[in-house]
């Protein structure tokens, strides 16, 4: 009983790190070292090229600990922190079948809660999360303002998942479940 309740004590503190390890003072976003080993694979999604010629695969990591948060209540914790990696993809007929997967990283997405509401005059943060992208090797996020363009244009592309808490879920369903 007792060491259970030191195991919640530390996940806990775990997403409370959020803000010391990956957001400055400022709001600044720094992409985390070892999600990819480390944290749980929520999902993936297979997206055409935006050139027409074959697919790009969206691979979704979150931390542990956010995820048992979710399963209990339904919501993103403060601290739980989305990490996508958008990859080229590669195909090889198998024995399976023509068989597709991931190959070179193009570049990746981070979305980080905020239910705090932590920085009004940063631009990066709104709508209870703070939005970053980063090119393969830059742990400096390029964005400046989610409504900014292209790739950077946060906001009109996930409008459509505002009453979501603007994370498209569907993808990770067998993870989130209770
Ligand atoms: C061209 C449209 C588009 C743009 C621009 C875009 N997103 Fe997304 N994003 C999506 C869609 C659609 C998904 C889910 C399906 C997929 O991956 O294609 C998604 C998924 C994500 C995910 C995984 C969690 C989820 O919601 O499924 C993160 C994290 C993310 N985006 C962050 C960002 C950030 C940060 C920005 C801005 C810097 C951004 N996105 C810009 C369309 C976009």
């Amino acid at each position: 009983m007792v060491l259970m309740f030191s195991l919640q004590a530390i996940a806990q503190e775990d997403l409370k790190s959020t803000y010391s390890h990956y957001v400055d003072k400022q709001g600044n976003i720094t992409l985390p070292q070892d999600y990819r080993r480390n944290w749980t694979f929520l999902g993936s999604y297979q997206v055409k090229s935006s050139n027409g010629k074959g697919w790009d695969t969206h691979n979704v990591y979150i931390q542990p600990e956010a995820v048992k948060a979710f399963r209990e209540n339904g919501k993103f914790p403060d601290g739980a922190v989305l990490v996508k990696d958008v990859n080229s993809t590669q195909s090889e007929p198998l024995t399976t079948g023509l068989a597709y997967y991931s190959s070179d990283l193009q570049f990746t997405f981070m979305m980080v809660k905020d239910a705090e509401g932590r920085f009004p005059k940063n631009e990066a943060w709104a709508e209870g999360w703070g939005w970053a992208l980063f090119k393969p090797g830059i742990a400096k996020s390029e964005t400046e303002n989610w409504k900014g363009s292209g790739l950077n244009n946060c906001f009109g592309c996930h409008l459509p998942a505002k009453n979501n808490d603007w994370v498209y879920t569907q993808g990770y369903q067998q993870v989130l479940q209770k």
